[in-house]
């Protein structure tokens, strides 16, 4: 499927496909203008750095996250105490990803480390089923294979949620969808996303299912019931705008807020930044599973090269950094700000030849990739449950509100009185574990609700928002759930009581 931007004649841009212009690139100033998000500047990247006191991510300083929709509103929400959840996603249709697939992930990642705030992961196994040629049983395994792949980027469990669609569509969920779909007419839809008459119907019918994880209220298990719990913030490249663009349009009208963006530009094919990273060329890009050999081999094989067709070119005219493979990678991949203008100044005067700085990228992903694979071999499948478990990760403190009285602090709104009272009632029925496998029918545990037992989100509050003194409010909540369970055992008592006390009065007026 392909629909035109309008940007150039032949610029493409939709989550689906990416064509280049006449010029083999990507006009990104062009796109950010034609789908109307903002370009992110150098003031708001301090903001970030001053709000997190954290050194901003390399990604961020070289502007290859290079626009937003609101994130300056989430920085002021952040800054008066908000915390706000991070949603992104992968669809899983290859075994294992390229380095292109890790840049949002090791954003992400960056960004949870910094903000400190919880994550949602969605694996479209559905989206890719419908657009692949793929079983769905082969999309839903892929589902479990990425996410170790994803998990290797060093995700906290405590405050990562990771959920495939098939598996994890739940009423909380399903909800959220249905209101989506009925705010987007056809013909909107076939405006944003370029539907045609030959999209199957699933296709058409797709958007909801990645739109409604901005909601929080999708996950009561983390977030309670509430739409406007929390604000959301979504990492991604530029491609998935269009999802986005459509949620940002209905949100109100859920009673929702509008979830916050923060976009990536593409990291470049091997063969050539209009080239194709595809898993049926394996030397198109570099894969998280490839050895050393493999990287070396790849980079001197077939990375594009800007520099001079021959040493005494090179050495004259010096390389071209706007087409040079390698030394776009580095800007993706090496951290040493100072290490990488030596190499840009080096290469680009000649004094570097392509040979060299191919050694140089071949040094540096190495590593990475080395270090990946051992992270990932540690991913077993009961870790992978760990993050796909629907088990209570309520983080309470973020969405109850506290007031100071007499100088100690009470709770003064929450929406979890409810959201408590139902767990107590899973509890019942459930003790044991409420732990989902991808095969276990999920609804009923999928819209469990529960109390937090997050001993290092407590930590972590504290130490942030010293400002804002509550960090009771777990405890709260769980006195509350045994006023509630006290409550609940006298009523029965009582009926117990009433029953017997009728038995007794029956059995008197036999007699
Ligand atoms: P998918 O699997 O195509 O891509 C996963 C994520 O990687 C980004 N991406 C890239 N980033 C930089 N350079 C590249 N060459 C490159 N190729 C892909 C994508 O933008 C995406 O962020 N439908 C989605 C899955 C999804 C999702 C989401 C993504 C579901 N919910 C929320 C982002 C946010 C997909 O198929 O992504």
């Amino acid at each position: 499927m392909s629909k035109k931007n309008d940007i150039e004649q032949e610029q493409v841009v939709t989550p689906w496909a990416v064509e280049f212009g006449s010029d083999g690139k990507i006009d990104y100033q062009k796109l950010t203008e034609e789908f109307g998000c903002q370009e992110i500047d150098e003031r708001l990247i301090e903001r970030i750095e001053r709000i997190t006191e954290t050194k901003a991510h390399a990604f961020l300083r070289r502007g290859l996250f290079f626009a937003h929709r609101e994130l300056d509103e989430i920085c002021t929400a952040y800054e008066k105490g908000e915390k706000f959840y991070l949603y992104t996603g992968r669809g899983p249709s290859s075994e294992s990803l390229h380095l292109g697939h890790l840049v949002p992930f090791q954003f992400t990642k960056w960004l949870q480390d910094a903000f400190k705030v919880p994550l949602v992961i969605q694996l479209t196994d559905d989206e890719k089923f419908l657009w692949k040629d793929l079983q769905l049983e082969d999309c839903r395994r892929l589902a479990r294979e990425n996410a170790k792949d994803i998990i290797a980027c060093g995700f906290n469990p405590k405050t990562t949620f990771i959920f495939a669609d098939v598996s994890y569509m739940c009423t909380p969920f399903y909800v959220n969808m249905v209101k989506i779909a009925k705010c987007v007419t056809f013909n909107q839809a076939k405006g944003i996303f370029g539907f045609t008459g030959d999209s199957n119907i699933g296709q058409i019918g797709f958007p909801p299912v990645q739109a409604a994880p901005s909601f929080p209220d999708c996950f009561p298990h983390m977030f309670g019931m509430n739409k406007k719990s929390l604000k959301c913030l979504i990492p991604c490249a530029i491609d998935q705008d269009p999802y986005f663009r459509m949620t940002r349009d209905v949100a109100h009208r859920l009673g929702g807020y509008k979830p916050a963006l923060v976009e990536s530009r593409f990291f470049p094919a091997l063969k050539g930044e209009s080239g194709k990273m595809s898993a049926s060329d394996p030397t198109s890009a570099i894969y998280v599973t490839d050895s050393a050999k493999e990287i070396r081999n790849k980079i001197n094989k077939h990375a594009f090269s800007g520099g001079g067709a021959t040493i005494e070119e090179q050495r004259e005219k010096g390389a071209n950094l706007d087409v040079d493979v390698p030394w776009k990678w580095l800007n993706f991949f090496l951290d040493d700000d100072e290490k990488l203008k030596e190499i840009g100044e080096k290469y680009s005067s000649g004094e570097m030849l392509t040979g060299e700085i191919k050694q140089i990228l071949a040094d540096c992903l190495t590593p990475i990739v080395e270090e990946h694979q051992i992270r990932r071999a540690n991913v077993t499948d009961e870790v992978l449950d760990m993050y796909f478990s629907i088990k209570p990760r309520v983080f309470l403190d973020l969405f109850q509100k506290y007031e100071e009285k007499d100088g100690s602090w009470t709770v003064v709104e929450t929406d979890l009185s409810k959201a408590l009272e139902e767990k107590m009632k899973l509890d019942e029925e459930d003790e044991e574990d409420t732990t989902v496998s991808q095969d276990k029918n999920d609804e009923e545990a999928g819209c469990a609700i529960g109390a937090p037992k997050s001993d290092d989100w407590l930590r972590i509050r504290k130490e942030r928002l010293k400002k804002d003194a509550p960090t009771e409010g777990s405890k709260s909540a769980l006195k509350k759930a045994a006023k509630i369970k006290a409550a609940q055992e006298k009523k029965e008592a009582e009926k117990l009581a009433k029953a017997a006390a009728k038995e007794a009065s029956a059995a008197a007026t036999m007699s």
